[in-house]
């Protein structure tokens, strides 16, 4: 089956304006780092140095679990913000990038799975009345750290919790509980302890402290750290320490077995400058998670496309004039249809028709020995800032012989995929309200 009528499949059910988050504003907790930003790495999933490595999969393998998780991904972003009723496997390993950090005093280690898409950070705690197995990972023990404490139900963090809130206990504890498609979930305190970035330490951060979790969560990672906009990301809680500001430089595994790690990078150490920056204006809705810009045009080579969507069901949708959402966790990059068939059109006319088949049945516009030199410069025109694309993110080859274009189409909103981001350096400025881009060799930035 291929992307289109997967997703179509997916996509194409009734839309409900009902699912809205109820979000009330955030807390404003923080701590205050000497320097005033701080650095950790961000490790390509496949990547050796990943606890998620597998040494048996090869090329071809990693390329169609990244696909399939594209897939499922889209279809939960577009669940979360928009349609209520999708009856499909949702997977709830999302992202593609680990990272590392404390949390506690004295700190655990958690290795999570680093969340654009999403905003909660959680992790699984002892005692546990459930938890899926995390491997030599150690749980996180709210007993031990001289720091922890729990929300109450009254405190604003719980009220941001919005649907995400489970309950409140006998004891005036604050339940969140967290539902993934495919039937996941995770259960537990909302705690309130030390993170620790690198080696800062982070007062006050409110997180999901698991204590019920089970369901298709991978065993090498002990949580996910939630880098949304909403309020309870950590992007928000930390505001005031970081000034809304977070980047990233990444480096994918996916096509090379490859020891290189990306960076993400916050505060002061996130500022993204230089003569070669662009910047487009970042556009909030409905939930405030997830990181939208406006695609204006597309150009292929000289040939100059402008961006088009379903413009009723944009509507439907409750987006206005912002259309695509810069992710880090999707792998590939999904345009509307009315679109995707401009592109491949105006790249066949410049790299010619002799399309073939994937072999595997997944991408749509693949050709046999592409030269990359063929392929004309990709460029795509946000309001303000025009971001051209390396080749190599734009064509990948899937098999031996075979490359695919990394875009596919979808209905509805559009998603910025990792593949295309990587060898830029990507700034979100939450303050500001802008997202800057600047070519950057990601290997060896630092
Ligand atoms: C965490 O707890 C501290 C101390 O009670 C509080 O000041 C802070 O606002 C809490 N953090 C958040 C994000 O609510
Ligand atoms: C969902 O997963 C089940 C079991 O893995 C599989 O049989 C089924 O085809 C999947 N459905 C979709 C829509 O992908
Ligand atoms: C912490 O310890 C107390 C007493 O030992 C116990 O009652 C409580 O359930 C523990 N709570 C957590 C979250 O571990
Ligand atoms: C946890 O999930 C697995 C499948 O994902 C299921 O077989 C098992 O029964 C679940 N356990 C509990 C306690 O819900
Ligand atoms: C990559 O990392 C793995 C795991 O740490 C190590 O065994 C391997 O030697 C490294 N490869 C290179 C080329 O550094
Ligand atoms: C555009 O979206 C609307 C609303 O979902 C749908 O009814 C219509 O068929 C779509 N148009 C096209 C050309 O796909």
């Amino acid at each position: 089956m291929n992307t289109l009528t997967l997703l179509s499949l997916l996509i194409t059910v009734s839309v409900s304006l009902s699912n809205v988050d109820h979000c009330h504003g955030g807390g404003d907790g923080g701590g205050h780092p000497s320097d005033g930003g701080f650095t950790v790495d961000l490790i390509h999933r496949d990547s050796p140095l990943s606890p998620l490595y597998n040494p048996t999969y090869g090329r071809s393998e990693r390329i169609q679990n990244a696909f399939l998780r594209s897939v499922s991904r889209a279809s939960r972003i577009l669940k979360r913000a928009y349609v209520s009723a999708i009856d499909a496997n949702i997977s709830a390993i999302t992202g593609e990038y680990i990272m590392r950090i404390g949390i506690g005093n004295p700190p655990v280690e958690v290795v999570g799975i680093a969340d654009t898409g999403s905003d909660i950070t959680w992790a699984q705690c002892q005692p546990c009345k459930n938890c899926y197995k995390q491997g030599a990972l150690p749980f996180l023990k709210p007993n031990a750290s001289s720091t922890y404490h729990v929300e109450s139900c009254q405190s604003k963090a719980c009220e941001a919790l919005g649907n995400d809130r489970l309950a409140c206990s006998a004891e005036n504890v604050c339940k969140y509980g967290l539902r993934y498609g495919d039937g996941s979930y995770t259960n537990g305190d909302l705690g309130n302890d030390t993170f620790w970035i690198g080696s800062t330490p982070l007062k006050n951060v409110v997180f999901g402290c698991g204590h019920d979790t089970n369901g298709t969560f991978t065993e090498e990672a002990s949580g996910i750290i939630g880098l949304g906009g909403g309020p309870l990301s950590i992007i928000n809680q930390l505001k005031d320490t970081i000034q809304g500001k977070f980047s990233y430089c990444l480096v994918s595994a996916l096509t090379k077995r490859s020891n290189a790690t990306g960076k993400i990078h916050f505060g002061d150490h996130a500022v993204v400058s230089g003569p070669d920056v662009v910047s487009t204006p970042l556009k909030r809705n409905i939930p405030a998670t997830y990181y939208y810009v406006v695609l204006e045009h597309v150009s292929v080579g000289k040939i100059k496309l402008p961006y088009k969507v379903n413009t009723t069901f944009m509507k439907k949708m409750g987006l206005d004039t912002e259309n695509i959402i810069i992710d880090s966790g999707t792998t590939l990059t999904i345009v509307a249809q009315e679109f995707h068939d401009d592109l491949t059109a105006a790249l066949s006319r410049v790299i010619g028709d002799e399309t073939v088949p994937d072999p595997q049945g997944m991408f749509d516009f693949c050709y046999k020995d592409l030269d990359l030199s063929r392929v004309p410069t990709i460029t795509f025109g946000f309001t303000g800032a025009d971001v051209e694309f390396p080749r190599e993110n734009v064509f990948i080859e899937v098999q031996k012989g075979v490359s695919c274009l990394t875009i596919v189409p979808s209905v509805g909103v559009g998603i910025i995929g990792n593949l295309l981001q990587q060898n830029l350096l990507v700034g979100f400025d939450l303050v500001n309200n802008k997202v800057s881009f600047r070519p950057t060799d990601c290997r060896n930035h630092n």
